[in-house]
């Protein structure tokens, strides 16, 4: 350690540095790390009242007390939108809670851009940049398609390395770790819901390593956002690369391939049947697993030519996404069709069971996979497509 990282260990730098820098050694040690890097950003996961409860808000208002975050850093959604949240029917009670946190995270240099596409909210770093973050999709994303280098980070882990402006130097920050270990063979992306079965359904089977797509044929930046939250979520991946199209995917020797499989269409179809279920109405229609894009919010409005949705339609997108669409005029049109944009929130981490709804349609095995377990909410899978014409209907 350096005699800056020693001296926080120390407590010379406060109650706030002494704690991250202890929780960093004990994870140092425990990975067999040799030394700290310097990271360049950080964000932070677990921000919803929900999962903190009362014990971990407690903790972050002491550290709030002498702590201060040393790189640019980012949240993660929380459990509501912060300025639409009676709207959405959020209870006042939970309201309230919600708003301590976040507060405390502002007192501690957090910028509450409160969504898991930091990347599309001004934090995006470099290709090779060493950066500590959490929120598993957005972790595979910056590892896979830019090429920075982070470990999947947990939400104290990634608020310590804000704090210390470090991280140990061990797993995806080395080359080692970043080799692909098995070669996919899949079939043609047909869209994003394809793209988030695919991801799913490898990540299911695999369940750690590295995988290397072969086989995609071209392939758009939000559908790599859509594989990459879905091996994710399914297989605690934390990086991939994909043949001609990821930066890393030619550099490193196929050495340490142990495997090649294949993935046919029928298995996209089977893990879509699979993680589904039946029911008449939805009483919730929503986009958004991971944050929407600009470009998905562009191709909703296309999708909908004019017409108005007759079933609750909500987009769930970064407020950097949504100021981006209400310069554009792109907002005002949407919401004019019934559409709502909800920021801050996504319904995983929002209390949806207090809210009332059973039975959801998306086209994210993200959201599905966490709205079964956790919200016990019927989910079905249909691609976007199909999505706007049942809100139409
Ligand atoms: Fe993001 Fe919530 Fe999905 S945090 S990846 S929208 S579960």
């Amino acid at each position: 350690m350096t005699r800056l990282e020693e001296r926080m260990l120390a407590g010379e730098y406060g109650y706030a540095a002494q704690k991250a820098m202890e929780i960093l050694v004990a994870l140092g040690k425990i990975y067999g790390a040799e030394r700290m890097i310097e990271i360049r950003s950080a964000q932070i996961s677990g921000v919803s009242y929900s999962n903190l409860g009362e014990e971990g808000l407690e903790f972050l208002l002491k550290l709030a007390e002498d702590g201060c975050v040393r790189v640019p850093t980012t949240l993660n959604p929380c459990g509501m939108d912060l300025e639409e949240w009676r709207e959405m029917g959020i209870p006042e009670d939970f309201a309230e809670k919600q708003l301590r946190v976040i507060e405390a995270y502002r007192r501690l240099g957090v910028e509450p851009t409160l969504t898991c596409t930091p990347y599309l909210a001004g934090n995006m770093p470099e290709f090779g940049d060493h950066v500590a973050w959490s929120e598993s999709s957005a972790v595979i994303y910056i590892n896979s398609v830019i090429g920075a280098r982070t470990n999947r980070e947990g939400g104290p882990s990634a608020l310590a390395a804000a704090i210390t402006g470090r991280t140990p130097l061990y797993g995806l920050h080395l080359d080692d770790a970043r080799r692909p270990t098995i070669i996919v063979r899949a079939p043609r992306i047909g869209g994003e819901l394809d793209a988030s079965a695919l991801g799913y359904h490898v990540g299911r089977i695999l369940v750690g390593g590295v995988p290397l797509f072969t086989g995609l044929g071209a392939i758009s930046r939000d559908q790599l956002k859509a594989l990459g939250a879905g091996l994710a979520s399914s297989g605690g991946i934390a990086l991939f690369h994909v043949e001609g199209v990821t930066p890393e995917a030619q550099r490193y020797s196929r050495e340490h391939v142990e495997d090649v499989i294949e993935v046919t269409e029928n298995d996209l179809r089977n893990e879509i049947e699979m993680l589904g279920e039946e029911f008449d109405e939805p009483d919730l229609i929503f986009v958004g697993c991971p944050h929407a894009s600009i470009e998905e919010l562009t191709e909703i409005y296309l999708l909908l030519s004019g017409r108005s949705v007759s079933r609750r339609f909500w987009i769930f997108a970064s407020r950097a996404v949504r100021a981006q669409a209400e310069r554009i005029g792109l907002l005002a049109k949407l919401e004019e069709l019934g559409v709502r944009v909800y920021c801050d929130t996504c319904p995983v981490v929002a209390p949806l069971k207090r809210l009332g709804f059973k039975n959801v349609l998306t086209n994210s095995m993200k959201a599905a996979y966490y709205l079964r377990s956790l919200h016990e909410v019927r989910v079905q899978l249909k691609p976007l497509r199909r999505l706007v014409e049942d809100a139409v209907k």
